[in-house]
């Protein structure tokens, strides 16, 4: 047989990995990646095709006579691109729009949650018709709002303050008709991310998410600012806990489906104080920053492994993990969460650390080539060092060696990713 022909969708530093991690696998020959970035060109072919545009996504993949699809985003997966390509005998890692609908409403995965016993905080759904002030008094703060709309991590408030937390659902109520309000997880955060398909179910190395824009966790919420992996929150008998109480009640449910889900499904995780896991969300994607904690732990074929899963024959892999630890850092442009500077020079991208036991380099994200071949910003997230060595406190050193030597005018980063675990 020859090797996988293989089309990635998407453009950020999650895309970037799954590239090196599939460039690295032997059964992969060719890589291609709509949109992609500066950082996928370098390994396969990039093409100008929106992730957002299905349709011109399946010409594409028609004209490149693709064999696997992998779709980074969630939005695509809602708008329904697996089920299209599906339809039209293209194997898809990703759940078709139904599936994807565990992303896509907040409040469908929490009935589906309550449906299956799953262990998960209370919620409200307010309306112009709800008594907010004795909704809100029904939950101690900090409280949590949030919108059931795709808003690419912007839709959710969580606040101590009243008039912030009124105000929001006012406001959410007169956009989107209905909001809702959240009781609050108390613990430590945890991002699972579990591929699976109607034959089973793998379980990739627990990472953690650093998602706020400040050290300590201060400043508003981002798309995440770094992470690393393993989490040793999630010890094996937390693990355990979570495959028997989330993951495999989920999959019987997802298997059982008329079309079942084949592709990630992100579980977000709040592990309390006695290290009891709940659910604060699910996504139907693998997630950005973990993925590039997440991939260079899978030691098996990666580009089997994704097949497998689109073909609904996950059961015939066995997957390897190395026992390492990741780490990346995000670089953000200046002004991001909130709007963005973009568009200037990148240097000190291509440094790489190339070790015995330490290797280091760079993840690209928001990144393009600009005419005469300078890399320049071109979004919020720019770009993220990776570490990956024996031990987390190395792989920290590693990441924020080579993280030293990028320049970008304005551009920030955090200073103390994976504190929680040093
Ligand atoms: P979400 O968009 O649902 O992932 O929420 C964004 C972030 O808000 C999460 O990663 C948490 O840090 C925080 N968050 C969301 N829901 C809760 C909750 N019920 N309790 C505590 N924190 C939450
Ligand atoms: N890093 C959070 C996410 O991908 O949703």
């Amino acid at each position: 047989m020859s090797g996988i022909r293989v089309l990635i969708v998407g453009s950020g530093g999650r895309e970037h990995a799954l590239a090196i991690g599939l460039g690295n696998s032997p059964s992969v020959d060719e890589i291609h990646t709509c949109p992609g970035n500066a950082g996928t060109s370098e390994i396969g072919t990039n093409h100008d095709v929106s992730s957002n545009d299905i349709e011109a996504i399946l010409k594409l993949a028609k004209e490149l006579a693709i064999d696997l699809v992998v779709v980074g985003p969630e939005a695509p997966l809602v708008s329904g691109l697996s089920d299209l390509l599906r339809e039209n005998g293209i194997p898809s890692f990703g759940p078709h729009s139904e599936g994807a609908e565990l992303e896509g409403s907040k409040l469908h995965a929490k009935r589906i949650m309550e449906e299956l016993g799953i262990p998960t905080g209370g919620v409200q759904v307010l309306t112009d018709e709800s008594n907010i002030d004795s909704a809100l008094a029904r939950y101690p703060p900090p409280w949590v709002i949030k919108r059931d709309v795709l808003a690419a991590g912007k839709g959710v408030v969580v606040t101590q303050n009243i008039d912030e937390a009124k105000e929001f659902i006012l406001e959410s109520i007169s956009t989107d008709k209905f909001v809702l309000l959240e009781e609050f997880l108390h613990g430590e955060e945890a991002s699972m991310l579990v591929i699976m398909d109607e034959s089973g179910f793998i379980c990739l190395p627990a990472s953690q998410d650093h998602k706020r824009v400040g050290d300590g966790d201060t400043g508003p919420n981002t798309g995440g600012m770094g992470a690393y992996a393993p989490a040793p929150v999630v010890s094996e008998v937390v693990k355990q806990r979570v495959i028997e109480s989330i993951v495999n009640p989920m999959h019987h449910y997802l298997r059982n489906q008329i079309i079942p889900y084949r592709g990630v499904l992100y579980v977000g995780l709040m592990i309390d104080d006695d290290g009891y896991p709940n659910v604060v969300e699910y996504n139907v994607r693998f997630g950005d920053p973990e993925t590039q904690v997440t991939i260079p732990l899978i030691k098996s074929d990666l580009g089997l492994m994704l097949l497998a899963a689109s073909e609904g024959r996950l059961d015939q892999i066995e997957p390897r993990f190395s026992n390492k630890s990741a780490v990346t850092v995000v670089l953000a442009s200046e002004g991001y969460p909130g709007a963005s500077n973009i568009g200037r020079e990148i240097k000190g991208e291509s440094i790489r650390i190339e070790d015995v036991d330490i290797t280091a380099y760079v993840h690209q994200a928001g990144t393009l080539r600009g005419d005469e071949g300078a890399l320049l910003s071109n979004g919020g997230r720019v770009l993220s060092s990776t570490g990956i060595a024996n031990d987390l406190p190395t792989a920290v050193k590693a990441a924020y060696d080579v993280m030293n030597e990028i320049q970008l005018e304005g551009s920030h980063y955090r200073t103390d990713i994976a504190y929680r675990a040093l």
